[in-house]
């Protein structure tokens, strides 16, 4: 099983920018904790963090055939992009949304959200610590995909 970590615009400036918003903590440690929970469960962990919205699009297609699941915060593009919106129905993988901060507190134009009606669930305001609820969320996933993948395989034997 893989999951696919992907963060959008900006957020390679975590730990510096908007500290009063976004925290101290810097990308690096937030995917080092999740790699340690994905080792931790067996799980394989790739993290992609791009500030193009087209590598985005190219990452979420890539996952196709390869990844059992999306973890994505789309951070700015959330609020505008169709493409990415597209590119996530296109592959139809289980997909987390995270957002560091409680999105639906801020301004009015970042309660516009293009990504969540195509993800399973999404998890917003608990700052990085919301990347963690994130796997175990998605690690919930895989277990029920495998489970249901071992039930067909019995049920095919009998
Ligand atoms: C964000 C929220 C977005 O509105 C913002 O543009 C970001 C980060 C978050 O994680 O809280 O860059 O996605």
């Amino acid at each position: 099983m893989k999951i696919v970590v992907i963060q959008g615009p900006n957020l390679n400036m975590l730990g510096v920018r908007e500290q009063n918003i976004y925290g101290p903590m810097k990308l690096e440690q937030i995917h080092a904790q999740m790699k340690e929970v994905a080792s931790q469960n067996g799980v394989e962990i790739e993290f992609f963090q791009s500030n193009l919205e087209g590598e985005l699009v190219d990452k979420i297609q890539e996952c196709y055939g390869d990844a059992q699941g999306i973890i994505i915060n789309a951070a700015a593009y959330t609020h505008t992009s169709i493409a990415i919106r597209d590119a996530l129905a296109a592959v139809n993988l289980p997909a987390i949304e995270v957002h560091i901060s409680n999105i639906n507190r801020r301004e009015e134009f970042r309660k516009e959200n293009m990504i969540a009606p195509v993800c399973t669930s999404s998890v917003v305001g608990f700052g990085p610590f919301g990347y963690h609820l994130a796997m175990m969320g998605m690690l919930q996933i895989m277990n029920e995909i495998q489970a249901a993948q071992e039930a067909q395989t019995v049920q095919q034997q009998a």
